[in-house]
């Protein structure tokens, strides 16, 4: 794609937040500039410093008008949020889960696949290339619950998942419209054996759906032996749709399997367009490993460049994911997660040098 001057440009949110999240937003804003300056495509990027250092100065993770401040941009580039200090769901809920809901990013999407020359745990070596689409604002992930008798023999915890007609349909849809462009399977990752209420009602809407789109063959496929499959039999599958949690766990679960949770990317959609989508690695902060320099850049580098695709660059898009692939599969610029030596730093100099 060749565009004519002046540049187009685009306006990115860039949220590095905690630990390693930190560290691998530098080589994909590098790659991004890269890869796009050659389609005479611009990116300004404004960061912006909301995180749990944040938190621990101002009792909160973004300011009030947080939100609105993001609301104006193109897209929004997240690292990674968490840290020991700070309660998970203090921060997660504090950030994270606010921007996916308020932006109604209804769509998460993580494709899985095993990179060239990565090995991954699995004796066979059969390709794995499958996406989840997850559902990202509904289902498990709720706040409607709460607790009772505090501190007592007598203590009560209750979390109400929700499901609506409409975010069920959405998600279903959107499944069904990527495998009519894949290879046309579909699984839905189910548990309706032991979730009587919400998981029926997703089936339905699974069974619903599927009349419109006839041309795609349809499992339903209980969560438990869902798991099992993806570490069996991962190159069965093509796209398989999920709940909030499922997703969550299926994506973990798959990135593991294709070699490593830290080549895994992500994007968080609006399907209607009217907001910010927002793109960040499947992973997250990695305490453990925070301020070593040896964190994987590679999953946020691609969910970069489905933030290229988002916006309209497919080429720009291809030529990063082209790079990732020429560099793994050359196998001498690895981080120790892919069973290398290299730090960071080396992987996004690598992944520059490598854009074709
Ligand atoms: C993810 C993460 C988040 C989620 C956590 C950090 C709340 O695991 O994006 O996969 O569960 O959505
Ligand atoms: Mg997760």
């Amino acid at each position: 794609m060749t565009h004519s001057t002046p540049p187009t440009g685009h306006r990115i949110a860039l949220l590095p937040g905690d630990g390693i999240g930190r560290e691998v937003v530098g080589p994909a804003v590098a790659l991004v500039e890269a890869a796009a300056s050659r389609y005479g495509v611009r990116f300004t990027w404004d960061e912006y410093e909301w995180n749990c250092e944040y938190y621990i100065r101002t009792g909160r993770m973004m300011p009030p008008d947080g939100l609105d401040q993001l609301a104006g941009y193109d897209a929004i580039f997240l690292g990674a949020v968490g840290d020991p200090r700070v309660p998970d769901h203090l921060s997660l809920w504090g950030l994270l889960i606010p921007i996916r809901r308020a932006f109604r990013q209804q769509i998460n999407l993580r494709p899985i696949r095993r990179l060239p020359g990565i090995r991954g745990p699995l004796r066979s070596e059969q390709p794995i290339d499958f996406v989840v689409v997850r559902e990202n604002v509904e289902g498990e992930y709720s706040e409607i619950g709460g607790r009772l008798y505090h501190g007592t023999d007598d203590e009560i915890a209750i979390q109400e998942s929700v499901f609506t007609r409409r975010g069920v349909k959405r998600v279903m849809r959107f499944a069904f419209e990527l495998a009519s462009s894949r290879e046309r399977k579909l699984a839905a990752a189910t548990k309706s054996n032991g979730i009587i209420h919400t998981m029926t009602f997703w089936d339905e809407i699974f069974e619903e759906t599927s009349r419109e789109f006839t041309h795609v063959a349809t499992r339903r496929v209980h969560m438990d032996a869902l798991a099992a499959e993806i570490v069996l039999r991962p190159e069965t599958h093509d796209v398989i749709v999920a709940s909030n949690l499922f997703g969550d766990i299926l994506s973990d679960l798959g990135a593991a399997v294709a070699g490593s949770i830290g080549v895994a990317p992500s994007a968080n959609i609006d399907p209607s367009g009217e907001h910010p989508s927002m793109f960040e690695p499947i992973h997250g902060s990695a305490p453990d490993i925070a301020g070593q320099g040896i964190a994987n850049p590679i999953a946020t580098c691609w969910s970069a460049a489905m933030m290229l695709d988002h916006l309209g660059y497919p080429d720009a898009a291809a030529d990063v994911v082209s790079a990732i692939e020429t560099v793994t599969g050359r196998g001498d610029t690895l981080t120790p997660d892919l069973g290398g030596t290299a730090t960071t730093q080396a992987v996004g100099d690598a992944l520059l040098g490598a854009l074709p």
